[in-house]
């Protein structure tokens, strides 16, 4: 950490910028927790060996603790609770409904809503991004940020829209302050994804971004390498064609690599249309 404290009283800017090094971006609650004074709770009186006679219990002012959220249980329980819960859903009603009810993933916790899909579950072509942003977890939909504007856009240059998509996230929560998901969470929810997928059971798979390529199609190689080419996907009923392309939120950052966006956007236009096999 390279915070170097001031000559003269901090100012909030200070303690600001103390946080976001120290990790802290984002606030969990309105109210600030003292957790100090939480820990300095008087320790609950030990038995006298000869009481003398009972103390009638003292008042105490502090204010009761605020309620704990239950721990979520250890990352590889959860995924293994995951695995066997996704395999027991049979329509993408019950597993918004199993996702609703799961408590094994943390971010459920610290995010507002679940954030489940968007568009056509009739759709022939499914796009799959990484985790919800602020504006999802606000609307309960993924990619309506700006993010989600250029994604319409790209898939309207291909005279697709919402009515004939089906959008999905790897991870239906977001992460606080939008950091990564961890590798341990990605693990956890995988198993609702992919079943996610098995049920929409789509003839075109898009992975936007490395997150959702490595993850879904198992590979480590990076999303320059592994964009535009064809790789078959096992939905657990068949084997589709899965794309990896660029995150529309990469392509904010690096407009430069829009025109390889377009290579890849017109290769999922000729698969939908049935004019080319996968390679
Ligand atoms: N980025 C994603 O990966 N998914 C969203 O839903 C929004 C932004």
């Amino acid at each position: 950490m390279s915070t170097s404290f001031p000559e003269r009283p901090p100012t909030a800017r200070d303690l600001l910028a103390f946080y976001l090094e120290a990790g802290v971006d984002c606030a969990l609650n309105d109210e600030a927790i003292d957790r100090l004074s939480e820990a300095h709770q008087p320790a609950p009186e030990r038995a006298a060996e000869t009481p003398v006679r009972a103390l009638p219990p003292r008042a105490t002012t502090t204010p009761a603790p605020p309620p704990r959220v239950a721990a979520a249980p250890p990352p590889d329980i959860a995924a293994a609770t995951a695995r066997d819960a996704a395999d027991t859903v049979n329509t993408l009603d019950e597993l918004r409904e199993l996702l609703d009810a799961f408590d094994g993933c943390a971010l459920k916790a610290t995010a507002t809503r679940l954030v489940f899909s968007d568009g056509n579950p009739e759709a022939r072509i499914m796009f799959v991004g990484e985790a919800p942003g602020r504006d999802e977890d606000i609307e309960g939909k993924p990619f309506v940020g700006r993010s989600g504007k250029l994604l319409d856009l790209m898939m309207g240059a291909i005279g697709l829209d919402r009515t004939r998509v089906y959008i999905a996230n790897v991870i239906p929560w977001r992460p606080p302050g939008n950091r990564t998901p961890t590798p341990q969470e990605t693990q956890i929810c995988l198993p609702f994804i992919r079943k996610q997928i098995e049920l929409v059971d789509p003839d075109v798979l898009v992975c936007l971004g490395n997150p959702s390529s490595q993850t879904l199609l198992n590979t480590r190689e990076g999303i320059m390498k592994t964009r535009g080419r064809w790789v078959p996907f096992d939905t657990g009923k068949r084997v589709i064609r899965a794309m990896p392309t660029f995150h529309p939120a990469y392509l904010l950052r690096s407009p430069i690599y829009k025109r390889l966006a377009w290579q890849d956007l017109r290769a999922i236009r000729s698969a939908l249309s049935g004019s080319v096999s996968p390679g």
